[in-house]
Parts: structure tokens; sequence; C-alpha cells
């Protein structure tokens, strides 16, 4: 087979928001594929039609050779997923989740055990296998349901933000698994808003914004294309911001500037040589400038010249998150 995932203006509206728009996507087998936007982009909604949650309003997808519409269940039984929200039944242990899990796989008991230790030992929660799923930490949590979503072996796994909201030893740890799995074969479909989850891991990125995709690369081809360098500048005050934001987008010199509530960045090739000339044009239009920094473009760079935004700006996902869970385990 030669494509894991194949998507074909793949469209999704929810009466008046079109959540993903005319997506096409092709993802090898074994592939580590990133999807990376900020809150609202889309991410969760693709995932959900790859995953034969939510049905397509047009377009199509094929996962594993089968269409998420048409062979729905032979496309079940090729997936794992583990979702954004945390579905774990707390009232059980690590173990009985599993095994719940493993029943509705239609896993006989052998094989089942069997599964359960393997991707325990994978997680590392075979300690803390017997305790009651309540008891966990949210990075525990996370493991089990990742744990969860690799018991019948699929062939490809959607995971949702995998590390939302844990502490940066937690997520490293997990990025750990991650590239463990890809080493065994499996095709991984990552949605994450960490630019550099997605940097560390992803063999390509799509950037997803507003529904679209607006750019597909490895994110070493994203990065290199911004040229060479990125120079920031921090104001000493943010009221001239706009004013300095024209004159050089005037100038020219940059291939990309953009700007947040108090910085400035700008692409430029030959950064050390380059500076001199930034301060010089803010030095003669009477703007004091707090500090400056040289650096190599990262994703966050990619993200705001792709999208004239910065993904930061929109970054309370994490306290979105939590609502959504809480409103979830309330309605049930
Ligand atoms: N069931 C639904 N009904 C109506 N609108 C929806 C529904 N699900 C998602 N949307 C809307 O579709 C858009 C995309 O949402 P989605 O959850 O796919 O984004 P996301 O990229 O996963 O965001 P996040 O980073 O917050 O998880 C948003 O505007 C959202 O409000
Ligand atoms: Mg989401």
């Amino acid at each position: 087979m030669l494509h894991a995932i194949e998507t074909s203006g793949i469209t999704k509206k929810f009466s008046e928001v079109t959540a993903v728009n005319n997506v096409n996507i092709s993802i090898k087998q074994g592939e580590l594929f990133g999807l990376l936007g900020p809150n609202g982009a889309g991410k969760t909604t693709l995932i959900n039609m790859l995953s034969t949650m939510t049905v397509p309003s047009s377009g199509s997808a094929r996962v594993w050779g089968f269409d998420v519409v048409a062979d729905a269940s032979l496309v079940r039984q090729s997936i794992g997923v583990v979702f954004q929200d945390i579905t774990l039944d707390d009232r059980l242990t690590g173990r009985e989740n599993l095994d719940l899990h493993g029943r509705l796989y239609g896993l006989g008991g052998r094989i089942r055990k069997q599964r359960i230790e393997e991707v325990l030992s994978l997680v590392e929660l075979t300690d803390r296998a017997d305790s009651l799923v309540k008891t966990y930490s949210g990075g525990m949590l996370r493991r089990l349901q990742i744990a969860r979503g690799l018991i019948h072996r699929p062939h490809v796994l959607f995971l949702d933000e995998p590390t939302l909201g844990l502490d940066p030893q937690t997520r490293a740890h997990i990025w750990e698994y991650i590239m463990t799995l890809t080493k065994e074969g499996v095709t991984i479909v990552l949605t994450t808003h960490y630019l550099e989850e997605a940097d560390h891991l992803c063999n390509r990125v799509a950037i997803i914004d507003r529904g679209e995709i607006v750019v597909i690369d490895t994110p070493k081809t994203l990065k290199s294309r911004l040229g060479g360098d990125v120079i920031t500048l921090e104001l000493e005050d943010s009221a001239d911001i706009a004013r300095l934001y024209a004159i050089y987008e005037h100038d020219g010199f940059a291939t990309m500037v953009s700007r947040s509530s108090n910085e400035i960045s700008m692409a430029v090739r030959d950064g050390e040589s380059k500076i001199p000339r930034v301060l010089n044009l803010a030095y003669n239009a009477g703007i004091s400038i707090h500090s400056v920094s040289l650096h190599k473009p990262a994703l966050d760079d990619v993200f705001l010249y792709h999208t004239g935004r910065a993904i930061k700006d929109t970054d309370n996902s994490e306290l979105q998150g939590l609502m959504r869970s809480r409103s979830h385990s309330m309605r049930r």
C-alpha cells in the first residue's frame, strides 16, 4: 500500500462554521505526521472524520485503504484513537480499563492478557495497573489512554493533543513512547499546538489554520525556507510597535516581518550583519529598543509567516481542554 491515509477535498461544516475546508493530504505508511494549528483550527474535526467519529460534509478519505464512510467498520479495526479529552472510566483500575477495551475489540482471553501486559510495560504503568484510575496523575492518565489506543495493534494511530496540559518532563517521556511506536512501523497522526513538539517528533507537519491546510512539509524545510536567521526586538514602549513594524515592512530587507503585542520578529539572511541596520532604523524613528535577539527560525516563526499570527496569541487551550473534559464528565 502506498498511503496509510489519503484525503480528497475533505470538508466538515457545522451550520455556520466550516471546521475543515477542502483538505487534501497523503500520509505514507510509517510516517509520523503532525497537524499543527491554534485552537479551533479544525485539527480534532479532521481526526474525527478520519477515525469515523464524524461524517464528512463533502469530500472523502481512505484510511488503510478503506473509505471512512463506506467501510467505516474496517477503518475502525485498523486504527487506534487517543482522544483529546480523557475518556477513561475512573471507577475501574488501569488494567480493567484496558481489559474492557480489549473485549470491545474482540481480543480473546490469552491474547488480551498478553497485549495488556505489553502495552502497560510500554507506557511504564505496570506497577500502578491495579490502582483505580481516579488516583492517577494527569501524565498517567495520558499514558493509559495511549496504551488503550494500542491494545489491538492498530496500523494507524491518531493522537489528538497527546501531551496537552502535561509538564515538560512528562511530555518528553511521552515523546519517547511515540517514537518507539514509529520504529515498530505504526503510522501516527498527531495533533498539537505545541510547536516544539511537532518540530521534535514529526517527519512532516501540516500547518492548519481556520480549517485549511496552509502548508505541508518537513519541519526542517519549513524552517529553512524562511531564510537564515530571525531577529526579534522587544520595544521599551509597546505603543511603538505598529509604527516600527511599518518601517521594517517598508524597508523590505526581511523575508518576513511579524509582530505580537510587544515584539517584532523578522526573518533575514545573514542576521549578524543586519542588526546594526535594524537598530538604526529604530533609532532614526526615535523608538527605544529594550532587547535584541538573534536565533535560527523555529516553527513559531514558520507559523507566524504563513498565518500572520502567533500561535501563542491564541494559546489558551489547556484551559479550554480542562473545561471541555469537565463538561464532558458532567454530561455522563
Ligand atoms: N460539534 C460541533 N458543533 C459545532 N461546531 C463545532 C463542533 N465541533 C467543532 N466545531 C467548531 O469547529 C471548529 C474547529 O474545531 P476543532 O475542535 O476541530 O478545532 P481544534 O483545532 O481541534 O482546536 P483545539 O486546539 O482547541 O483542540 C471550531 O470553530 C469549533 O467551534
Ligand atoms: Mg482539538
